[in-house]
């Protein structure tokens, strides 16, 4: 009978309804015995003269200039507070110079955001010229020789990181992994913005892992390009305690490790070798991409995997974690 329908569905409905509740509080459980708060989150924000989504990233959006505030909002209503700024510019050219442009894209949405928010949000900044220059390295890459010129470079990402703490940013974090990028920055800023910190992207391995991220902001650009001679190598660990070493004595308020997943125990190690320095991690574009694409094979469960891969993040010890999925996981928070 009908009835007898409506009775079988309300009571499927209500076991799906309590399914999700007791997920829900297993996800809390997960969260608290690994020591995870909201605060440890931080999320990205794409921001750009034009709009749209980003294919490579579903879920991920491209937020145009006068929107920022709006979207900011919602971020600030899940409860996080901290976010990093990725600039997605108009045009390029050979420095990348509409990365210390002050009136640039970046520079713009961070005056935008803390004229709207002030001291409550945090806003870090992504500093590199990879998406301003015509290369798409992260570095000057000198006429007739394809090199990137390391110690031109370092005078440029000083004035990105100055234009952006003029602007309002909290944290500068360079990500460009030339040498000297976070003594350069330091002397840009000392005098001037003493209250700027530096986050640096220190050990930042090269990775296939970017390629979503890279076909998102390098539009119509090759989105596979090979950045081993400055990014560090998996098959390096000692590099990475290099890297962190040097960052820390030239002044790093905070170093990172990225990719994340298939580097905590560099995050363990890092956080015991260097008497608990501050590290932050960055789950990249690609630990996003392949969650999302093979739940939407229905071969995962995609909340369980953010909550498990972000539970773990902070068990190896990370202080900070950049995630896309900082705001999917609030809930639990
Ligand atoms: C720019 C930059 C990249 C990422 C962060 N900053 C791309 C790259 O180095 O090629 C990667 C972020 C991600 O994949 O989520 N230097
Ligand atoms: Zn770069």
């Amino acid at each position: 009978s009908t009835e007898k329908h409506i009775f079988i569905a309300a009571r499927q409905a209500m076991t799906l309804q309590q399914l999700q509740r007791d997920n829900e509080q297993r996800y809390r459980e997960i969260f608290a015995a690994a020591g995870l708060r909201r605060s440890h989150l931080i999320f990205p924000v794409f921001v750009s003269d034009r709009p749209g989504m980003i294919e490579s990233m579903p879920g991920m959006t491209v937020t145009p200039i006068e929107k920022i505030t709006q979207h900011v909002q919602t971020i600030v209503d899940s409860g996080i507070l901290s976010l990093i700024v990725f600039g997605i510019p108009k045009s390029r050219d050979r420095i990348g110079s509409s990365a210390f442009d002050r009136k640039g894209v970046v520079q713009r949405a961070v005056r935008a955001i803390k004229s709207s928010f002030g001291s409550s949000v945090n806003v870090v900044t992504d500093i590199c010229v990879c998406q301003y220059n015509l290369s798409g390295h992260c570095g000057i890459v000198a006429s007739g020789n394809k090199r990137v010129d390391n110690d031109a470079t370092l005078q440029i990402l000083a004035q990105v990181a100055a234009s952006h703490a003029e602007a309002g940013a909290d944290v500068v974090a360079p990500s460009s992994m030339m040498d000297g990028q976070v003594r350069a920055i330091k002397s840009a800023l000392v005098g001037f913005f003493t209250k700027t910190m530096i986050l640096s992207y220190s050990a930042k391995h090269a990775s296939s892992l970017y390629t979503p991220f890279r076909s998102a902001a390098f539009a119509k650009m090759k989105p596979r390009l090979d950045k081993s001679s400055y990014q560090v190598s998996y098959a390096n660990p000692r590099q990475v305690l290099l890297e962190i070493e040097t960052d820390i004595s030239e002044g790093a308020d905070i170093v990172m490790i990225k990719p994340a997943l298939a580097y905590l125990d560099l995050v363990r190690m890092v956080k015991d070798r260097f008497c608990g320095h501050p590290v932050a991690v960055q789950n990249v574009s690609g630990e996003y991409a392949m969650i999302k694409a093979a739940a939407m094979h229905n071969l995962i469960d995609e909340e369980e995997w953010k909550v498990c891969s972000i539970a773990s993040i902070k068990r190896a010890g990370a202080d900070r974690i950049i995630s896309y999925f900082a705001l999917d996981v609030s809930k639990y928070l």
